[in-house]
């Protein structure tokens, strides 16, 4: 028996914490499966992991209450469907644990203006919706890291866009560590299993996938087949080759980069041959991306299906996932308020 607790203590020891999510602003696209969520899945294992449902931070578009709650349940619907197992990584809703807003509100106190104006993704905020500048976009970072750092988390699965964002997270905590005189934080690190974290294009030649990038720019795990040949089909692309092994275009290096992760290294391996060589056929390649990909979503979309229908297991995952997070963010809570002097 001791020998037992003394093996378990060990593992407990070496299991790091792991926190990540996504914001419910509709379904999950390709982008975010290459670039978190299939990490989420690997994860679950090993670590003790923490995903949640970032729904305080979608508040920054204003969606109307029934747009939210769907998104929300879209979203749970699909981190189950595509492998996240309840019983090994606790699944919430961030609003289900407004812990977080406390650390968040604390972490502002310690975030200067000019670093939260000079982050990327606030300026391209600003460009992308002049009329709705709120200064909840500008501190959006300091709630990211509130949901990081609230559960000690060592290791954030995330895809390249959000890099910057985990550089303000250690600087916030650090920061409190040295204002408080503490070693209470970790450093948490964007992980993608010692790879560069990925960055998956989008269908309209520039730029990343995304929900915001234009209609007909993502592929989302729930798209049905048609659609998916439709968005593929119309994919920019340019006027080909005219030299052996030509430099590919951005729309071109794209396709490329879409088939890497959907097809198999011979059907690669032959578009690339066939445009080194100057015989590519667009046409022909945008069908074959296509059909994998409906290959590769169609699991995603079945299971999407069946789940989306179990109301009684969305409610209990949800609650399992609020008890489990908001113990620990409690336990976080209370550290903070002594460390900041409230008795
Ligand atoms: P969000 O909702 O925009 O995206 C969720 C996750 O998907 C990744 N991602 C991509 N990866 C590769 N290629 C793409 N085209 C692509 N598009 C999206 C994102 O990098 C992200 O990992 N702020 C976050 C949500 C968040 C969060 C957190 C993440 C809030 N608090 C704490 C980690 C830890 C966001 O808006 O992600």
């Amino acid at each position: 028996m001791k020998s037992l607790l003394g093996d378990l203590e060990g593992f407990i020891i070496f299991m790091e914490t792991v926190v990540s999510g996504i914001r419910p602003t509709g379904s999950l696209h390709l982008g975010n499966y290459f670039g978190a969520l299939r990490n989420f899945i690997n994860m679950q294992n090993e670590q003790n992991c923490f995903f949640f449902i970032a729904d305080y931070h979608s508040l920054t578009t204003h969606p109307t209450p029934i747009d939210l709650y769907g998104n929300v349940r879209q979203i749970l619907v699909e981190y189950l469907a595509a492998g996240i197992d309840p019983e090994k990584a606790t699944i919430y809703v961030q609003s289900d644990v407004p812990e977080v807003a406390e650390l968040y509100l604390y972490l502002n106190m310690n975030a200067y203006i000019g670093e939260l104006e000079r982050c990327t993704s606030f300026k391209d905020k600003i460009r992308q919706q002049p009329q709705n500048v709120n200064a909840g976009l500008l501190t959006y970072p300091t709630l990211m890291a509130a949901d990081i750092l609230i559960h000690h988390a060592t290791k954030v699965p995330v895809g390249k866009d959000q890099e910057q964002h985990l550089e303000i997270t250690r600087t916030f905590g650090n920061r409190f560590n040295r204002m408080y005189n503490v070693d209470y934080f970790p450093e948490p690190k964007a992980f993608n299993f010692g790879q560069e974290l990925i960055k998956i294009p989008g269908l309209n030649g520039s730029g990343k996938m995304g929900k915001s990038e234009g209609e007909g720019n993502a592929i989302y795990l729930a798209d049905e087949p048609e659609a998916i040949r439709k968005k593929v089909m119309k994919a920019v692309t340019d006027a080909g080759p005219t030299v052996p092994n030509q430099p590919k275009s951005e729309p071109i290096q794209n396709i490329f980069q879409l088939m890497k992760v959907v097809s198999t290294n011979e059907t690669l391996s032959f578009f690339e041959e066939q445009y080194n060589s100057c015989q590519i056929r667009y046409g022909d390649m945008k069908k074959q991306l296509a059909e994998d990909m409906i290959l590769f979503t169609a699991p995603f979309r079945e299971r999407i299906i069946a789940i989306s229908s179990d109301e009684a297991y969305l409610s209990k995952v949800a609650r399992m996932g609020k008890e489990k997070a908001q113990e620990s963010a409690a336990k976080c809570i209370q550290e903070v308020r002594e460390i900041i002097g409230f008795r």
